[in-house]
């Protein structure tokens, strides 16, 4: 009897088992068959953009047994993406007018890629701003979404995986932005370091990277379970927040009144803690030269303790 077969008689014969939404390392030596803890699982790490789907059976001796094992492709935002905006909308996106046109006007900056552009709205605001702007997303439905909102402008948009920006823009720009935690999306410091080398390497002379992340030393020293992240009038979004070593998963609740009830969607997704200490081993593995990092848009001295978000400019 080949493996296959032994695997399905199995679960015929009543192993408790079920799929682990959880990601594997493309370089783990996870493997079809191997035995694992099923404590593992939810620890088990993801790469930046697969994501591998694992079945696993109970064994009286409570280990469990990998039964398949799947890589899928990343789709964080597939149904996300309608409930993006409520999240993080345009009206406070456009709060951010003045930290940009400061960070344009000291580097000179005309021209722009937003290589996690989302829904756009930086690359609306910047673009008004007077700089030549561009857009790239790994997610096709956010793009879809951002081409919505960008109609009538001449922002050229692509999807594209921003470890890999060289493989779809040819040109290069004098700011590159990866922000509002978008580069948590980088569960690995490997993978942190490639989508920065990526960055750099579009980047032109003296250019800048801008990035900030609100998933770093603070979050991972008060560990809060639930943060209320948007309240509206006929709508609530909720963080509901578990911890694990060097990465967090983000359970969004969306509850939505009706008429007279309530609906509910809840979005999952795994983000890297990306702590000061941990971005700055990250960057003393590329070749940036210069690092300004700092803890809020008034670019005040970043605390650990105090900073709601980490924010940084690279330059090459
Ligand atoms: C939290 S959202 C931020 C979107 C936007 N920058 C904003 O400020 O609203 C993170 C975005 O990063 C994108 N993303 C995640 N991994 C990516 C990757 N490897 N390459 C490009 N985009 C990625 C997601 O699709 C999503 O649109």
């Amino acid at each position: 009897m080949n493996k296959k077969l032994n695997t399905t008689q199995y679960i015929l014969q009543g192993g408790v088992w079920w799929y682990a939404n959880c990601g594997f390392s493309h370089r783990s030596s996870v493997s079809f068959g191997q035995e694992r803890s099923s404590k593992s699982a939810p620890t088990t790490c993801t790469n930046r953009y697969l994501k591998a789907r694992c079945g696993y059976a109970h064994r009286p001796s409570g280990q469990g047994i990998i039964l398949r094992y799947e890589v899928i492709k990343m789709d964080d935002y597939k149904n996300f993406a309608q409930d993006y905006e409520a999240l993080n909308p345009k009206e406070e996106i456009i709060l951010q007018r003045d930290f940009f046109s400061q960070i344009i006007e000291k580097y000179n900056v005309k021209t722009c890629l937003d290589c996690a552009c989302g829904l756009g709205w930086h690359l609306y605001m910047i673009n008004n701003l007077g700089v030549k702007s561009c857009g790239s997303d790994i997610s096709p439905e956010m793009i879809d979404i951002c081409k919505d909102n960008l109609r009538g402008t001449n922002i050229e948009l692509r999807i594209e995986d921003y470890c890999k920006l060289s493989e779809t823009w040819e040109r290069k720009f004098d700011m590159i932005l990866c922000v509002s935690s978008a580069l948590n999306h980088m569960l690995e410091d490997e993978d942190i370091i490639r989508a920065l080398d990526s960055m750099y390497e579009r980047l032109e002379e003296n250019g800048i990277v801008v990035m900030f992340s609100g998933i770093s030393d603070l979050l991972a020293r008060s560990r809060p379970k639930l943060i209320p992240a948007r309240t509206y009038q006929d709508e609530a979004i909720y963080h509901i927040i578990e911890y694990f070593d060097d990465r967090v998963v983000f359970n969004i609740l969306d509850v939505k009144k009706t008429k007279d009830s309530f609906t509910h969607s809840l979005n999952s997704m795994t983000l890297s803690l990306l702590t000061k200490a941990r971005f700055e081993r990250c960057l003393s593995r590329t070749k940036f030269a210069n690092v300004n990092i700092f803890g809020d848009f008034d670019f005040s001295m970043y605390s650990e303790d105090k900073s709601n978000r980490l924010f940084a400019i690279l330059q090459k």
